[in-house]
């Protein structure tokens, strides 16, 4: 993985089994997110109470956050099994009718990037999540017949980015929906802590502090850093981690001191430089710096919205007067048209 990629919120193949070692398993070693999780307790003791599967639960927001980790402790607290898949993974119909009917009663189903299924699956989704019940249609034209059949009770859990590119009659069929926030930095500092006692590593307060303020709030970029880092302690220092030796290992993998790399230094510097300011369309943004407009959308606008770097406008994004402070760049001196640039 090159130090590109390094603070990007996405999962990597390579980061599965590091992280699943360090994911919480119960509601009580989650840090972080204390609406979120106070209200899911709420739900979880009211649905046990009643012997009932928990009402179907939206997570959404920024990747990284942990929706994946939520979904199996929701699962975990309930004591039920989980059967995990994705919005993409599931091509036809038939594929989301085999899921159900194999499912015990009262799992949990999780779908990752659900507001990427198809429209024929959502729709077998519907009375699924209704009524427990996958509608058969027999047959085409006058003569189609439709047949119901009985599903387990389940819960299904939904996970997006893109809360807004949802159908809302899918959005609609949720009994709960959680948005997921950025973590505060004594959140962060908290995981940065417990991950490095998993793992054996010894970091004094100042590298945890270091590594947590480079995390842009991000449990999984925390995760990545510490792990970084550790690399760096054992290979040019004595394994311990200092303020001193997470600052240099940070700083050569170009992460700044708020967390931002390479690309969301492109990404600004390219609407300053190159489009005086803004406002500038994504998706030219996305082609002068060779990169996907969805993944700058869903991994680095949000944290650059969240710093107050970046505005998006009607017309397209603008960077804020703090994004030329934190590039120091001089207002009006980047551009080389010289026209004066927008400042809101
Ligand atoms: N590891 C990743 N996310 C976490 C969280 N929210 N709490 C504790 N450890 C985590």
């Amino acid at each position: 993985m090159t130090a590109e990629r390094i603070v990007a919120g996405s999962a990597d193949a390579d980061d599965e089994p590091f992280e699943t070692s360090l994911r919480p398993r119960r509601l009580g070693e989650y840090i972080g997110q204390n609406k979120v999780k106070d209200n899911l307790q709420i739900a979880i003791t009211a649905a046990q109470q009643r012997n009932e599967p928990l009402d179907h639960v939206l997570l959404y927001g920024p990747p990284g956050l942990g929706k994946t980790t939520l979904a199996n402790i929701i699962a975990a607290e309930m004591g039920v099994s989980v059967r995990t898949t994705s919005g993409p993974a599931i091509e036809r119909p038939g594929d989301l009718a085999a899921i159900l009917t194999n499912l015990q009663q009262d799992d949990v189903l999780f779908i990752d990037e659900v507001h990427r299924l198809a429209r024929a699956v959502e729709e077998i989704l519907y009375p699924a999540m209704e009524d427990w019940a996958l509608d058969l249609v027999l047959g085409k034209g006058p003569g189609a017949r439709s047949m119901r059949l009985a599903l387990p009770r389940f819960t299904l859990i939904g996970a997006t980015t893109r809360y807004a590119m949802m159908s809302p009659p899918l959005r609609d069929r949720f009994g709960s929906v959680y948005r997921l926030d950025f973590y505060d930095q004594d959140a962060i500092t908290q995981i940065v802590e417990r991950s490095a006692r998993l793992l054996e590593v010894s970091v004094d307060e100042g590298g945890t502090t270091e590594i947590a303020r480079r995390s842009r709030g991000t449990p999984r970029v925390a995760n990545r850093l510490l792990k970084r880092v550790r690399d760096y302690a054992q290979v040019m220092a004595d394994g311990a981690v200092t303020t001193e030796i997470a600052g240099e290992a940070l700083s050569r993998l170009e992460i700044d001191a708020l967390g931002l790399d390479e690309v969301d230094h492109k990404v600004l510097t390219t609407i300053i430089e190159k489009f005086n300011g803004g406002p500038v369309g994504l998706d030219t943004i996305a082609a002068a710096i060779s990169e996907e407009a969805d993944t700058i959308m869903d991994v680095y606008e949000p944290y650059l919205l969240q710093l107050g770097f970046l505005h998006r406008t009607p017309r397209g994004r603008v960077a804020t007067k703090a994004a030329y402070e934190h590039l120091g760049i001089a207002p009006h001196g980047g551009a080389s048209s010289g026209q004066p640039s927008l400042f809101n």
